[in-house]
């Protein structure tokens, strides 16, 4: 089924699927790296529980009416998805001050935003994914600032899902980031959605259960994903 890999970035290969032009595999590898490829190990077992866990997400959120580019889950480290064509931002939307815009702007970490604040990042290596504002977002990618709001929005409503997910297995939803595609002419959601691209905490100890154990260097990575996974399972 899989064919040639058509790109490899730093936590998945994307591989073309022989004989349907629609859609291709992603392959979850073990890889973490943080702070944009500048710190960096193998975790084997990684890429099963990211597979795993993002495709729990992505099926929860179709069940509540989110379109996205999943199709279905393959095996223990590989999906299906639409093919679309990703438009180079990363949205990122935050409950509570956490990470880099608490070394940006003085604003304490843990403090609770009045309301979600989404932000873009123009998804380039090279120049580091800068914030830019949505004019630049349109003149970066092409879109319009219509479609811009239309991503807004989508990531908002997202938001409130994943909020409501996540607090039924007594975690906060501090931040998280995504990635949009286009696919015939429609924007839709698309990468992944897991404990490298959110920060999540345990409700009642406040600890994390994502990547900043890893980029903080204070806890066991495989063993807090492992437990959000378990998590997930138990209220599927
Ligand atoms: O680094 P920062 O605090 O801006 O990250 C905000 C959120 O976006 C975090 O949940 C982080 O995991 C996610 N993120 C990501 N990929 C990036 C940058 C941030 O998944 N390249």
């Amino acid at each position: 089924m899989k064919s040639t890999l058509l790109y490899e970035g730093k936590a998945k290969k994307v591989y073309f699927v022989e004989g349907d032009s629609e859609k291709l595999i992603l392959s979850y590898k073990d890889d973490a790296t943080a702070f944009n490829g500048k710190k960096k190990s193998v975790f084997p077992g990684k890429g099963k529980l990211n597979n795993e866990i993002s495709a729990a997400i992505f099926e929860y959120l179709q069940d509540q009416g989110i379109s996205s580019h999943f199709v279905q889950k393959l095996n223990e480290t590989e999906q299906l998805v639409y093919q679309t064509e990703i438009i180079p931002l990363e949205v990122v939307v935050r409950n509570i001050a956490a990470g880099s815009i608490t070394r940006r702007l003085p604003i304490e970490e843990k403090t609770v935003f009045p309301k979600p604040l989404v932000e873009f990042y123009y998804k380039s290596d090279i120049w580091d994914d800068p914030l830019i504002n949505d004019d630049h977002a349109c003149i970066l990618t092409g879109l319009s600032l219509h479609e811009l709001k239309e991503i807004k929005d989508n990531a908002l409503k997202i938001n409130d899902q994943l909020r409501k997910l996540f607090a039924g297995i007594n975690l906060t939803l501090v931040d998280f980031k995504l990635e949009f595609g286009k696919r015939k002419n429609t924007i839709i959601l698309a990468d992944e959605i897991s404990p490298d691209t959110c920060r999540l905490w345990d409700k009642d100890t406040m600890e994390p259960l994502d990547k900043d154990v890893f980029r903080k260097g204070t806890g066991n990575l495989l063993e807090v994903y492992q437990e959000l996974l378990n998590r997930l399972e138990a209220i599927r």
